[in-house]
């Protein structure tokens, strides 16, 4: 977090580190060729009983692992000090609205971690990467991240 100005109050509690640790050793016991897929996450986050996002957070620690791309949009989510604002909730959600879309046959994305998006002072902060271009949304949360993506999606 290197960006200049004051720090905007905590909204929410962030895993420590020793969780994020940890469910980054889990990350790198699934990937196969420097790569995870969303569906070994969610496999691996219901053996562990924990959310997917923990999952995604681990992901985002480690920066020599990433995901297998299998859709056109990438959700790239800070999952580093944007935890402290509402990163996890609005992963969470992502996880949910992924999954309903594709059980719903309409075209979904992928959720990309990253451990800072370089816009610290407004998080949580969310790239919609598509072939359109990016979008930025800072100070995200679900309600937001449904406008964007129904825009984005179902335009
Ligand atoms: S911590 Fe830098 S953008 Fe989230």
């Amino acid at each position: 977090m290197s960006l200049l100005g004051t720090p905007k109050a905590k909204t929410h509690k962030g895993m420590d580190m020793a969780a994020i640790m940890r469910m980054a050793g889990e990350i790198e016991d699934i990937a196969e060729d420097g790569q995870v897929s969303a569906s070994d996450i969610e496999d691996r986050a219901i053996d562990l009983g924990v959310p997917a996002a923990k999952l995604y957070a681990g992901l985002g620690l480690t920066p020599a692992l990433s995901m297998r791309l299998e859709h056109a949009t990438q959700v790239v989510v800070c999952t580093g000090g944007c935890q402290n604002y509402g990163a996890l909730p609005c992963l969470n959600h992502l996880v949910d609205v992924r999954q309903a879309r594709l059980e719903d046959d309409k075209s979904a994305f992928d959720i990309v971690p990253r451990n800072c998006l370089d816009r610290c002072l407004q998080g949580p902060v969310v790239e919609l990467r598509s072939p359109a271009g990016t979008a930025v949304i800072t100070d995200a949360s679900p309600d937001l991240l449904d406008e964007a993506l129904v825009e984005l999606l179902d335009a």
